[in-house]
């Protein structure tokens, strides 16, 4: 089976090439080809998104992205901005489903944001809807009002087909875990998000054993403060998941420890850690490979029919942690190699 690597910008190629040492240590017979994204890819080519590269990740049976984002971009036009690789990518690739699992690793509450034993309690899956809402509506633009101030504007929309596919995927999702679903929504203000409410009951239906439940997404950020330990499953839109997963990275420990897959309607899927670019420490070595390296297990379980493996990986990434491996953002020394070391040590 064929694995696209996209490394892309900053700290991407370094925690990407841990997570490639792991897979190839796993001695799958997997093949491996690279490709530029992003800046990095605009730098080279002109493009954050060449044809080859997204050639590469239409042959792959799965993509392994490390991150986009470059501050030398900043000026440039959004088109060639880096982040619209990876939103190309999702949109070229119909990967509208994406998972962000977030769960307390038990040496690592320390790490936490939160109280330990509040930390402890966090076992639960963003659902985040991946292709849609204000990322990708229409019109969206600069312009002048008829006072003459200048006006940006971007569409939030929804259409009932594309929550109904993502609401199926929450209720699967739950019902292989602890059947609860949490739908997270803006209904009191906005009407995007009382369409998306209508349409998750409605889906219900389908799904009696699955626990729903609704709540607005001001709430659930507090909520996931208060207590983590009461989410399941989040189902939500595409900006507040972006914003509520990285929120309960933070709860668990680390922005550097969150995995993610986002999916297409055929169980194709392109694997990312859920952190950034994170240039301040680009180059440097100090980049935490463990959400890349979990992103990898997320692939080997959900692209590459290895559920075996993506155990194998996760209880090494465990055990690592367990034994004391910490880079900078957990409050310790290693360094990136060092702590993909760990985890092959482990494996
Ligand atoms: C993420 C990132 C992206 C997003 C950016 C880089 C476009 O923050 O994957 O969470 O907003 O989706
Ligand atoms: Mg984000």
């Amino acid at each position: 089976m064929l694995v696209a690597i996209l490394p892309g910008d900053g700290i991407g190629p370094e925690v990407v090439a841990e997570a490639v040492r792991v897979l190839q240590a796993l001695d799958l017979g997997l093949s491996f080809e690279e490709a530029p994204v992003g800046g990095a890819a605009y730098k080279a080519h002109g493009h954050p998104l060449p044809a080859a590269t997204l050639d590469l990740a239409r042959r792959a049976d799965a993509i392994l992205f490390g991150a986009v984002g470059d501050p030398d971009c900043d000026a440039l036009d959004r088109a060639l901005r880096p982040e619209q690789a990876i939103l190309g990518l999702r949109r070229e690739l119909g990967l509208f489903a994406n998972l962000r699992p977030a769960k307390a690793f038990a040496e690592m509450v320390d790490a936490s944001a939160l109280k330990p034993e509040i930390a402890a309690s966090i076992d639960l899956l963003i659902v985040r809807e991946l292709t849609g809402d204000v990322y990708f509506g229409t019109p969206r633009g600069r312009r002048q009002t008829d006072a003459g101030l200048r006006e940006g504007y971007d569409m939030m929309r929804y259409d009932e087909a594309e929550v109904a596919r993502i609401a199926r995927t929450g209720f699967e999702a739950a019902r292989k875990r602890r059947g609860r679903l949490c739908s997270v929504d803006k209904a009191n203000v906005l009407e995007t998000s009382q369409l998306w409410r209508d349409v998750v009951i409605e889906v219900s239906g389908d799904y009696p054993d699955v626990t729903l439940d609704h709540m607005y997404v001001d709430n659930a950020a507090m909520q996931l403060v208060r207590n983590p330990g009461a989410f399941d499953v989040i189902v939500t839109g595409n900006l507040f998941g972006d914003i509520l997963s990285d929120q309960a990275s933070m709860c668990v420990g680390s922005i550097g420890l969150l995995p993610s897959a986002s999916l297409d309607a055929a169980g194709k899927g392109l694997y990312e850690p859920i952190h950034g670019s994170a240039p301040d420490i680009a180059g440097q070595g100090k980049a935490n490979p463990l959400a890349t390296i979990l992103s990898a297990a997320m692939m080997l379980r959900y692209s590459l029919g290895r559920p075996e493996a993506a155990d194998q990986v996760e209880a090494a990434v465990a055990n690592a942690l367990a034994a004391g491996a910490r880079t900078a953002d957990l409050g310790g020394s290693l360094r990136t190699r060092e702590m993909g070391d760990r985890v092959l040590a482990a494996l």
